[in-house]
């Protein structure tokens, strides 16, 4: 452990303030690293037992950190992806059953009308025409989302406009601007700026009006099967239910956490396997034993192995969620180094994923590493959707639609990236492709 003056200075005063950019060799190699400069101080965290420690059992003193809270808190207010102590605990049991497993099968059918649409329209492309795969593929997420949200595509005019706010409050989120973070004061927030506020409303708005939409038709009697119809019937302990004000906050949540976090899964799966032929082959023989020309259906999705390994290895080298950030709230050591109160806290799946002290060739694409009887990775080393009770409630749903796209379109498709070379990692809300993926679209 030791503190690195070097990365402050880098980051204050250097030409990239993008944290991938940013990142020196240390961060990727050292257990934790203090960056000393700046207004408050800033700890990466990469030592998986400490990890742990902050995800569960201190992790009352390690909320999540004030600059997500403030950024996010526009678009969710007090949904349970901010908030925190007992508020987030009753929250979370009220949600729990939303994502049980037959919920997720009786879902199953609105992601696979959402796919089915992007498959087909996908074939009223001209020949060997160039797409560009990453908006296709936040396009078809948000569709997926929408769908098992509100049980309604995203093609309207109305969900349209919501898409687009989305893509610009997360060009405008400043928390993963390190030079943001070290000159951000906890006591006192910078307010966010109008344009992120008025992003944030728009995209409300519109979840606002469809709630209200629902709750009107089930005035009428009508029944559904959806995300937005289980938060409206989750009660806690004492029978209650959230207020309208508290189901905006979570359906923004789940869209917020759900869509963009997916389709960079995805765009990341198809650069990696367009350079990775004989995994692709191997995919393609395993969807074409397994599935034998039937469509894919939710028993299926056990069954894919080799397809389950390659997304975890994809999920691996380009986590979606790079950074998960906390402040913490009181003085604490992490070994020799003393963690001041407030210090902002990074804990990387990022760095995590990628350090040659936990993973053998930590840099080369091989989902054989989560061969069945492979060893079994350090625990702590591997968390692309979180740790602990905190970790990602969404990871079912993501991992099968993610399954369902991937299999749907190679099946029928040649995805090949125009410029493979120039493919660079960003981070937004999640890591997407710096500039998109341009690919010719070839049908097989
Ligand atoms: C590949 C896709 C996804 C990835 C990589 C991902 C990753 C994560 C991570 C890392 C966290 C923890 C953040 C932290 O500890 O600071 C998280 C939380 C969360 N995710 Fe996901 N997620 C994905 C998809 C989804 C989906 C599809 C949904 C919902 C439908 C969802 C809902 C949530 C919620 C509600 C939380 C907050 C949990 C809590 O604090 O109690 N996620 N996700």
């Amino acid at each position: 452990m030791r503190s690195n003056l070097a990365i402050g200075l880098r980051i204050l005063f250097g030409r990239a303030p993008e944290l991938l950019h940013t990142l020196p060799r240390d961060c990727y190699t050292r257990d934790i690293v203090s960056v000393p400069i700046g207004r408050r101080p800033v700890f990466i965290v990469n030592h998986p037992e400490t990890i742990r420690r902050i995800v569960n059992e201190d992790r009352e003193f390690y909320p999540k950190s004030d600059l997500m809270i403030s950024t996010l808190m526009p678009l969710v207010g007090e949904g349970v992806l901010v908030s925190g102590g007992e508020r987030w605990e009753h929250d979370r049991k009220m949600l729990e059953p939303a994502f049980m497993q037959m919920r997720l099968e009786a879902l199953f059918p609105k992601m696979r009308e959402a796919v089915d649409d992007w498959i087909r329209r996908l074939y009223t492309l001209p020949a060997e025409t160039q797409i560009e795969l990453e908006s296709e593929l936040s396009r078809v997420t948000a569709d997926v989302m929408f769908r098992v949200l509100f049980s309604q595509p995203i093609d309207g005019e109305q969900a349209s406009r919501v898409f687009h706010a989305f893509s610009s409050f997360q060009r405008r989120s400043p928390q993963f601007n390190l030079r943001v973070v070290l000159e951000s004061d906890p006591s006192n927030p910078s307010p966010p700026s109008y344009d992120l506020l008025d992003d944030a409303m728009q995209i409300r708005g519109l979840i606002e009006t469809l709630l209200d939409e629902r709750l009107a038709r089930l005035d009428q009697g009508e029944h559904f099967i959806d995300f937005a119809q289980a938060v409206i019937d989750a009660r806690d302990t004492v029978d209650q239910p959230f207020t309208r004000e508290q189901m905006i906050d979570q359906l923004a949540v789940f869209f917020l956490a759900g869509h963009e976090t997916t389709a960079s899964t995805l765009a990341w799966t198809f650069f990696l396997l367009s350079q990775q032929p004989q995994w692709l082959q191997r995919l393609r023989d395993e969807l074409e034993q397994t599935l034998n020309q039937q469509a894919f259906a939710f028993a299926d999705f056990r069954r894919l192995s080799v397809t389950r390994k390659i997304l975890r290895e994809s999920l691996r080298l380009y986590p979606p969620v790079a950074f998960l950030t906390r402040r913490a709230l009181r003085e604490d050591r992490f070994g020799k180094l003393k963690v001041p109160k407030d210090s902002f806290i990074v804990i990387s799946p990022w760095l995590v994923h990628r350090h040659h002290a936990y993973w053998e060739h930590a840099d080369r694409f091989d989902p054989s590493r989560f061969d069945e009887d492979a060893p079994a990775s350090v625990a702590g080393s591997y968390l692309p959707f979180g740790l602990g009770p905190r970790a990602c409630t969404g990871a079912m749903v993501a991992q099968l639609e993610a399954t369902l796209i991937l299999c749907e379109a190679y099946r029928r498709f040649d995805f090949m990236p125009v410029a493979p070379k120039a493919v660079q990692p960003v981070t937004r809300v999640s890591v997407r492709i710096e500039g998109g993926l341009p690919v010719i679209l070839r049908t097989r």
